[in-house]
């Protein structure tokens, strides 16, 4: 059948294997991908696939109202699949107002653009909204997430994918709109900006540079390889029932320094360095402030529902993952120069 797609964020680092993944499966549907290109969006993640008949870009700002309305109008798309955001924890400690910009208003501003264009008649229609684990803010050393569980987000980041939720919610309760949420816990894979942990240190191992680890290293978060977010993304737009909603996660907890020691071992071996070489520029630095202890998803609901799971270990999608970013470190060198640099040396002073 064919539909419209609007996927928003599409050229950040989940959004790009999205578009990817709607594009090569769906010659019939026609995916717009709807990005801003913010420090972290890239068209370079997409070169791949620039060409493919079925893809467009738009160059367009989610917090620009009248913006989002036009575009939804002229292309009325069926179906929206939202990731656009402001991502980093660490940014929003320092610049929360942003994080309220996009990932609240900027989600509001999609809700009442599609329901303006659906006009009620919602036959066909589907929002998607890409919420992540941390709304349900910190575990203790048992337990899991499950989407049962309330929500306690405490950073300006995880508050403000909390309000986005809610607003996603209340918009089927109040309009009758049909969405459905999933809420994933930590990706990792190619094309993964070097802010976050994994391609951070992956960054400074090749460098020989430190490997800043918050407080004392023991906060544990589930890892997840982003292709199998894609694939959990696709299931779930494409089979849920419309209002409900699934946690992502790949049954993969790790505390902090056990995942870089692990990383290290891992590219020790492929460097070609002696075993223990990169574990020595391990550096405890001063803690992240109101730093979640843990997080676990259980993610049995989408996978006795829609048979979902993921399709690699963490071994080997570590292993693909540094593989991908020793292959291209012309990637790495662009993204990590200019305004990112400067970034790096605040945060790590
Ligand atoms: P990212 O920071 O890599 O990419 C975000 C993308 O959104 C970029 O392409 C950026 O240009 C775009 N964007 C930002 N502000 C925009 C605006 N105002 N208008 C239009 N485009 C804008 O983020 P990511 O890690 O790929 O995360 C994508 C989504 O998935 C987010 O909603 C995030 O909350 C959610 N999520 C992320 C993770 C994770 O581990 N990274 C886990 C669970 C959920
Ligand atoms: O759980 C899902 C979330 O995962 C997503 O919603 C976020 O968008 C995504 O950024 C990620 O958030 P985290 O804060 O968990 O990811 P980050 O890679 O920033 O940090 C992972 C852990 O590593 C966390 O406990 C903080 C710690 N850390 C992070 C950095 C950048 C360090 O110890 N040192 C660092 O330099």
């Amino acid at each position: 059948m064919k539909k419209t797609i609007i996927i928003t964020g599409g050229a950040g680092f989940i959004g790009s294997h999205v578009v990817r993944e709607f594009v090569l499966n769906y010659p019939d549907y026609k995916i717009i991908n709807l990005d801003v290109l913010t420090y972290a969006g890239n068209l370079e993640n997409l070169r791949d696939i620039e060409n493919k008949p079925n893809y467009q870009f738009i160059k367009a700002n989610i917090t620009d109202a009248d913006k989002v309305q036009e575009i939804f109008t002229e292309h009325q798309p069926d179906g929206i699949i939202h990731l656009a955001a402001e991502s980093h924890v660490d940014r929003s400690i320092s610049h929360p107002l942003e994080f309220v910009m996009t990932n609240v208003i900027g989600t509001v501003n999609l809700l009442n653009a599609a329901k303006h264009i659906w006009q009620d008649n919602y036959e066909g229609k589907r929002f998607h909204h890409v919420s992540t684990d941390e709304v349900f803010g910190t575990l203790g050393e048992d337990g899991f997430f499950t989407e049962e569980t309330s929500y306690d987000p405490h950073s300006p980041y995880s508050a403000s994918k909390a309000s986005s939720d809610h607003f996603v919610r209340a918009y089927a309760d109040t309009y009758g709109m049909p969405v459905v949420l999933t809420n994933c816990s930590n990706n990792y894979g190619p094309n993964h900006f070097p802010e976050k942990l994994i391609p951070l240190c992956i960054y400074n191992i090749i460098n020989n540079k430190p490997l800043p680890i918050y407080g004392n290293g023991k906060y544990t978060r589930d890892w997840l390889y982003v292709i199998d977010h894609a694939k959990a993304i696709n299931l779930v737009f494409h089979k849920a029932e419309n209002n409900s909603s699934y946690n992502v996660g790949g049954f993969n907890e790790w505390k902090n320094i056990d995942l870089v020691t692990e990383l290290c071992r891992q590219m020790d071996e492929k460097l070609g360095r002696e075993r223990g070489t990169s574990e020595q520029l391990i550096t405890f630095v001063q803690d992240r402030p109101g730093h979640d202890l843990r997080y676990a998803i259980d993610a049995t609901k989408i996978k006795e529902e829609l048979g979902w799971t993921p399709s690699v270990t963490f071994e080997q999608g570590l292993s693909k993952t540094i593989d991908w970013f020793m292959d291209n470190q012309e990637w790495l060198n662009n993204v990590t120069s200019g305004d990112y640099k400067k970034y790096y040396e605040k945060q790590y002073s």
